[in-house]
């Protein structure tokens, strides 16, 4: 969550298409300490997350806005994932969650009310894809440091669709084609 300095030039992030079938791999842990180009990578990742959620830069580069992003997206079958959320206007908190292991959940289930997106999915989508409205997770950052953390609504949301991705699983895998709104009415909106 540490705030750092963005790069001049978008770095070079190529993300695997829907079409793609190792989208629907599942990945496996990857052993720890990360060597110094895996922590480059991962704060790459981070730093494309970012510039995609600033307009400015977003239309420079052409991007779509993206929260999060896992290893597999980039064609790299490692459970790892990471969430750049805006949490204030300008304020970006960092989240870099290696090998996660999910330790609860709630019983209430939430959706995004707009629908979900994902920077593997290039086309409109919709129908609703219900989430637990808090989880805690045990995981590791990108120092090797095991860390406990309790999520909550969009956030625990994104990395409910993160860890998807990491078990070979897209949002819109989720949705049921012929009724994509069903049982809309049995969980809350945000
Ligand atoms: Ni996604």
């Amino acid at each position: 969550m540490s705030e750092r300095k963005l790069p001049k030039k978008l770095p070079k992030v190529v993300i695997l298409d829907e079409k793609d079938k190792r989208l629907h791999q599942k990945s496996t842990d990857i052993e720890l300490p990360l060597d110094q180009k895996e922590i480059d990578r991962i704060h790459d990742l981070m730093d494309y997350l970012e510039m995609s959620q600033i307009e400015d830069i977003r239309e420079k580069y052409d991007l779509r806005a993206g929260m999060g992003l896992s290893y597999i997206q980039i064609g790299i079958a490692k459970r790892i994932f990471v969430i750049v959320y805006e949490s204030e206007e300008g304020k970006f908190d960092r989240y870099v969650v290696i090998n996660p292991k999910v330790k609860s959940t709630s019983e209430e289930m939430v959706y995004i009310g707009e629908g979900e997106g994902c920077l593997s999915v290039n086309r409109p989508t919709c129908g609703i894809v219900p989430r637990h409205a808090r989880m805690t997770v045990e995981a590791y950052d990108e120092y090797g440091k095991p860390y406990t953390i309790r999520v909550r609504e969009e956030l625990a949301v994104c990395f409910q669709h993160e860890l998807d991705h990491l078990d070979g699983i897209l949002f819109t895998d989720k949705i049921d084609p012929k009724n994509p709104y069903k049982n809309k009415d049995i969980y809350r909106a945000i």
